[in-house]
């Protein structure tokens, strides 16, 4: 990706960021022309992200970070902005806890509902005061999930707190499009990350099946949710908020799709 205007001189904090999809979007923002804070709950692997990035030239920080702690939000909105104010947030933090819900134990549901639904609260709130407190608007992507609104098994707690992620996008893009925040969440099928492929190589996730159900035939590259970021934090979506962008290989729109045979 070329450096673009939407970008140069912008500070990104991409949460969730060390690795996985937050890694390819702290690197698409950060060619586009972006000073990129890599944040995350591991602060060694995001140290790391951040490193390799200055070391290939570009503008790079980082930061630790627990999402589910609403002080260490407003804490890490307050030390990024020593340089540059950061006016754009990625939030890709989460947690997957797997287990049929018959089975889940309590307090694994109550943190997947912690650090996926009310940690991207409390960062989203901590970036939103700090923008209106400067007198600027920013722009806000959450990463959302087919999850959401199609039932996977084993993924009740996930999808609950993707739901959340959709109504909450709404719900500040409401009360915020008056201070000029822009809030959108993009929302993907499965992704060809770490985590998924090491689930594919075990045998837990039938890739097979999957693709079947994709109208695409395929799995999303993380490069594909981050250009839909970008888009979403550049200008050219300068009036669009409020929204959840499919990106999902046309998974969504697939409902047990038959073909019949008609005789000619
Ligand atoms: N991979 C997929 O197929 C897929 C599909 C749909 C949606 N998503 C969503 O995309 C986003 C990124 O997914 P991924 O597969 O790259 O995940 P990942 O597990 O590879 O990366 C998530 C990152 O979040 C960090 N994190 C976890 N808890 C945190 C906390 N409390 N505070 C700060 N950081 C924390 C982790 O350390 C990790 O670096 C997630 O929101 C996920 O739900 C992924």
């Amino acid at each position: 990706m070329e450096p673009t205007d939407s970008f140069i001189g912008r500070h990104a904090i991409v949460v969730g960021g060390a690795q996985g999809i937050g890694r390819r979007c702290s690197l698409a923002l950060a060619h586009a022309g972006a000073t990129v804070t890599v944040a995350d709950i591991d602060g060694d692997k995001a140290a790391a992200t951040a490193a390799e990035m200055a070391e290939a030239g570009l503008a790079a920080h980082s930061a630790r970070i627990d999402i589910a702690d609403p002080k260490a939000c407003a804490e890490l909105v307050a030390s990024s902005s020593a340089e540059i104010q950061p006016d754009l947030l990625v939030n890709c933090a989460t947690l997957y806890r797997e287990a049929p819900a018959i089975d889940q134990d309590p307090a694994e549901w109550t943190d997947v509902i912690h650090v996926g639904l009310n940690g991207a609260f409390f960062i989203s709130q901590s970036f939103a005061r700090a923008l209106v407190a400067a007198g600027i608007g920013g722009r806000i992507v959450h990463i959302s999930s087919v999850s959401s609104t199609h039932s996977m098994f084993a993924k009740a707690a996930y999808g609950t707190s993707k739901a959340g992620i959709d109504a909450m996008t709404r719900a500040l893009a409401c009360e915020w499009g008056p201070y000029g925040i822009c809030i959108n969440a993009v929302s993907p099928s499965h992704v060809t990350t770490e985590a998924i492929e090491a689930a594919a190589a075990s045998g837990a996730l039938a890739i097979d099946r999957l693709t079947a159900r994709i109208p695409l035939g395929r799995l999303a590259d993380p490069d594909e949710i981050a250009d839909a970021v970008v888009f979403l934090l550049s200008d050219r979506a300068r009036f669009i908020t409020g929204q959840v962008l499919g990106v999902d290989g046309g998974y969504s729109a697939n409902g047990d799709f038959v073909e019949i045979l008609h005789e000619p």
